[in-house]
Parts: C-alpha cells; structure tokens; sequence
C-alpha cells in the first residue's frame, strides 16, 4: 500500500490529503450483451402523431423515490450531509469533435486522474458537421463520454424552439444510431443529450429519449436555484426549475433524468450557463484573476449543498485564451488534488444520484468502465451534401458513406 501525501492550496485554506489507498487500474466491467438492436433510422418513415402526453403533477415524495425517481430538489441525495457527499466536477465541451480542437482535448484532459485513482472524466456534446469520427472514437476509448448535440446544429435558433418530436428523432434519435455507426462505438454508451444554443423544445426532446434509450438532458439552465444549487432529477413528476430558454416540459416522462445546467455568478453577479459567456469576466490575459473566479463559483457548490459543478464550454474559448486555459488547467488540478472532488462523465453524475453513496464509501468502488473498440481510419470524400449541394470530407470508423450524412439520411445511403 502506498500512501500518497497531497497538498493543495485552495484558495486560503489549506487542505491536507492523505490517501491511503492506492488506485487500482479500472476493472474492465463485462458489459452486458446487447439484446436490442438500435431502433431503424427516421429515414422515409412518417409517424402518426402522439397520442396527448399526460400532464406532469406536483411531486409527490412518497411516489417519487430513487433508484428511478427523483423530485427536482437542491436537497442532497440520500439525505447525506455536505462533508460525506462527493463533489462531482463535470467538464463538458460541445460540437463537433476535429483535428483543431482535439489538441486542445489531448494537451489539458489526457492522462488525469481524480484521488481515487480514477482517471477523470469529461463529456463531449457532439454535433455532426464537420465532426471527425475517428477522433470520437479516440475520446471514446480514453473514457470520455460521448453524448448527443444533433445532427445539424443548425441556425435560426427558432428551428429548435419550433421542433417538433419528429424533428428531435431525427437530430437525436438518428444521431445516436449514426454516432455509433460512424465513430464505431457502442450504441448503448451514449446516453445524454443536450439540444443546441440551449433551446428548449417543450415535451418534444423528451418524447423520443426513452425510445433511443437516452437517460439523461444536459440543457436546461437554472438561474434560480444556483445557491444551493439544483441536483438532478426525473421528468416523473412536474419540475420546480426556473424555465430560462422556453418552452420547457409540462408531460410527464418517467424515468428521463434532468441534468441542470446550475448558473455560474459573474464578477456583476449575472448568471451565465457556460463559462464563455459570463459577461462581467476576469480580464482574458489574466490567469490568476481567471483562476480565482472559477474557484469562486466552484466553492458555491463545493462549500455549499454540493450539487455538481458544471465547466461548460466551447473549446475555441479555450484555445483563444492561453491564460484562460492554464486557468482551467490549474483548476483541473487543483480538484484532482481534493479528496473528496471528482472530475466524471456526466452520465457518472447520473449514476452516483441514482444510488447515493457516502463519499468514503464511493472512493472504494471501481472505476468507470467501457467497453473499448477499434477504428478502421478510413477518409471519405468527396460526398455530396444533399442540404447545401456542397462536397464534404470526412474521417470514420467505418465503410463510406455514398453522400454526406444528413438529417433524414444519417447514414448517408
Ligand atoms: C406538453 O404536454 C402537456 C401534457 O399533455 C401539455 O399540457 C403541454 O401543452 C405540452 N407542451 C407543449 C409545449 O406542447
Ligand atoms: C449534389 O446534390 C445536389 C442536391 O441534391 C444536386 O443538385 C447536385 O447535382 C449534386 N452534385 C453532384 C456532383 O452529384
Ligand atoms: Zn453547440
């Protein structure tokens, strides 16, 4: 047994971690063999309309109660206490995943371990335009989440705010069947979505997750309930969450858990969802200044009722702002130091809410696992687009496509 010593300087406070255990390798969990086939894509098929979806009621804590069920709260899960309750820190980037950005990926997420052991995780909202599919697949097998940001991605942002629940099954649905497809990885590991620009679709989005088996929504802002803040919870009942990008869903979607977006406080105190959208920010040449405001917004959470912490941002941030970068990156550090602060794919949050555990007792278990697949790198081109008429390049997993994928064609056949 090794015992590691780890100091860490947080901001005035000083915090000694002895960490008696050492970190075994991740077991490899057997995954369980996939009985279900993913659905059929979208392509060609018309769908009769929804029956009336029933209404969401005031949550009831008696019939709502976890594993599967849980009231929106900023209660703790579990009714643990702040100290015994594990400060999860989730990092997310959005769009598509290319030989740019990846660096940045590489350089600041690679290679990092949480005090368990455990190598830290992050998610990827991907959308399909210009995305690289070998480079998903390359994120894939570091452990990294990948999850859902459409097909399109496309402008006015009217086009989401009007989607109706056809339209989400062929950015999402069909977008999960072409993620695994393409990037050639496991249909069952994808499993959040978050819709672009933020902009909720009502009942839309939530109708199609169960069928494309998505457990969870990372979309929905929360600028109320940010102190304490807001943890996760299910769609059974009706939300008490502030609804900041409407339309938000009134139905009722048992089991289909929210991931709220909790609001950053800028140096004015105005909330902000992603970190590259604080208005009143540190000056972007300032490390130092960066580094505080993070750790600040980070000791609401931290300090408080622990609710997770999001790091939402868009990595040409990132690679615009060299300080802002090392900011994040001594940050990263700095939770990756703390005994009881956890880096993780979002869908981990998920997970650990479902079935809380003390945080001495979440040290102990295992490490994430996933089940890791290979990449036959092949270069596609040029295929014609049949939105735009332009040509298109891509890198997959997989044999070429015979035009661009598109939504409603998201093969590409
Ligand atoms: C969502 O479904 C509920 C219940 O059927 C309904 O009352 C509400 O109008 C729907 N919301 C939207 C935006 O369509
Ligand atoms: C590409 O697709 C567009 C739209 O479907 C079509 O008008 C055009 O002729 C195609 N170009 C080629 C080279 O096939
Ligand atoms: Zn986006």
């Amino acid at each position: 047994m090794r015992s590691v010593v780890l100091l860490s300087v947080v901001v005035g406070l000083v915090i000694t971690v002895v960490n008696g255990q050492v970190p075994t390798p991740p077991p490899l969990q057997t995954p369980e063999p996939s009985t279900e086939s993913p659905p059929e894509t979208t392509a060609g098929s018309t769908e009769p309309e929804p029956e009336d979806l029933p209404l969401a009621e005031k949550c009831d804590e008696e019939l709502c109660k976890l594993p599967n069920c849980r009231c929106s709260s900023t209660s703790i899960p579990g009714g643990l206490l702040p100290r015994d309750t594990p400060q999860f820190v989730t990092v997310t980037f959005d769009d598509g995943i290319n030989i740019n950005n990846i660096i940045t990926y590489r350089n600041t997420l690679y290679n990092r371990f949480n005090s368990n052991g455990c190598p830290a995780g992050a998610t990827f909202y991907v959308s399909h335009e210009y995305t690289n599919y070998v480079l998903v697949n390359e994120l894939y097998n570091r452990g990294f989440e990948i999850a859902l940001h459409s097909i399109s991605h496309q402008t006015p942002q009217t086009y989401w705010l009007e989607a109706t629940r056809d339209i989400m099954k062929q950015e999402f649905g069909d977008q999960k069947i072409q993620m695994s497809h393409l990037a050639n990885i496991p249909y069952e590991s994808i499993k959040g979505m978050r819709i672009p620009f933020l902009q909720m679709t009502g009942n839309a989005s939530f109708e199609i997750m169960k069928e494309y088996g998505l457990e969870y929504d990372c979309t929905w802002p929360t600028t109320t309930q940010t102190n304490p803040g807001l943890w996760p919870y299910t769609l059974d009942f009706a939300s008490t969450q502030d609804c900041v990008v409407p339309p938000c869903p009134t139905a009722s979607f048992p089991g289909t858990w929210i991931k709220p977006l909790v609001a950053w406080s800028d140096l004015q105190g105005v909330p902000c969802s992603f970190v590259d959208a604080c208005f009143f920010a540190p000056n972007v040449l300032d490390e130092e200044a960066w580094f505080q405001f993070i750790v600040t917004n980070f000791e609401r959470h931290y300090l408080g009722n622990r609710a997770p912490f999001g790091f939402f941002v868009h990595e040409a941030f990132l690679s615009a702002w060299p300080a802002i970068t090392n900011a994040f990156v001594r940050f990263m550090d700095m939770v990756n130091n703390l005994p009881d602060a956890f880096m993780v794919n979002s869908h981990e949050v998920i997970d650990w809410v479902k079935n809380p555990v003390p945080v001495d007792k979440y040290k102990a278990q295992s490490c994430r696992g996933f089940i890791p697949t290979t990449c036959s790198a092949t270069s596609c081109g040029p295929l014609n687009s049949s939105h735009n008429g332009m040509d298109y390049w891509m890198q997959i997993c997989n044999v070429c496509p015979r035009v661009y994928p598109w939504v409603g064609n998201p093969l590409g056949l």
